[in-house]
């Protein structure tokens, strides 16, 4: 494997395509709302918590309803919950085909993976490296989660085609085991991106933002 050109500008300090700054501020929009519904979707919206409120509602109205009936209507409003993940799921999906289309569109030295065949390529000496290196291949994880996040999702989604029926378990299982890693990498990396911008690697953020580079 040929070695990639080497970045002009140090660690970090290179500026940043639109199309990725878009990009990330979209997908951080889109990851927010949805982790929304599943903390709604999860607490105050779950079926269950809500069957003896409604049957208390119509009770306190003079009226009456079984447990199943009160279920049902408890059901309908965690639908509509789930219905807006799945939407937004969508949303984020084509993001990650944006990310990917914005990959091979992106001039070889503003490619990820450039940057990070350009981290592996030397051995690494100083903590400086280390830290690139080891930021790099956070990125791969992430895209790797956000992959099969987007993949497990569309199969859940998808819940009428039979094919898939065969998945629908495993899918429904990996989607829901995943998620606390893609929360992890977000907590991480927020946390890794302040403190690169307070210390060494002061603009990180304003970079993201407004693309030019600090050298
Ligand atoms: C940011 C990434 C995402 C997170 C954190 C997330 C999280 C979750 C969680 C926790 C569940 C409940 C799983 C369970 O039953 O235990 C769920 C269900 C679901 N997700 Fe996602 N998800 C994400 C992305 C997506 C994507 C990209 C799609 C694609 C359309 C999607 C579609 C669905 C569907 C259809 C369900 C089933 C809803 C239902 O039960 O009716 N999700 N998701
Ligand atoms: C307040 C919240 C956030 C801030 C301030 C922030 C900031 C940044 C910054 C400064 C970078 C560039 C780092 C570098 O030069 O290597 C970056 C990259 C990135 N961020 Fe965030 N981020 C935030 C939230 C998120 C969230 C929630 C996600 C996804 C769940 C995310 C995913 C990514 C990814 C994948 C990259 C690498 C982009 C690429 O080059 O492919 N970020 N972020």
């Amino acid at each position: 494997m040929s070695i990639p050109a080497n970045p002009s500008t140090p660690f970090f300090k290179e500026p940043k395509p639109l199309s990725i700054r878009l990009w990330h501020w979209f997908t951080f929009l889109f990851f927010t709302a949805s982790i929304t519904t599943v903390i709604f979707g999860s607490t105050l919206f779950k079926t269950k918590n809500n069957i003896s409120m409604v049957q208390e509602q119509v009770q306190s109205k003079g009226g009456s309803v079984t447990p199943d009936q009160a279920r049902k209507v408890a059901h309908e409003f965690s639908d509509k919950l789930w219905m807006l993940h799945k939407y937004l799921g969508y949303a984020l999906c084509f993001l990650l085909l944006w990310r990917i289309i914005a990959e091979i569109s992106l001039s070889k030295e503003k490619k990820l993976l450039t940057r990070i065949r350009f981290a592996a390529s030397f051995p690494v000496k100083g903590p400086e490296q280390k830290h690139n290196l080891f930021v790099q291949y956070g990125y791969i994880i992430f895209y790797f989660l956000f992959l099969l996040m987007a993949l497990t999702g569309l199969v859940l989604a998808f819940e009428d085609i039979t094919w898939l029926d065969p998945i629908h378990k495993l899918s429904k299982n990996i989607h829901s085991y995943v998620q606390y890693g893609l929360y992890s990498y977000a907590i991480l990396h927020i946390i890794g991106v302040i403190r690169a911008d307070i210390g060494s690697y002061g603009g990180i953020v304003s970079r993201m933002i407004n693309g030019k580079s600090s050298v």
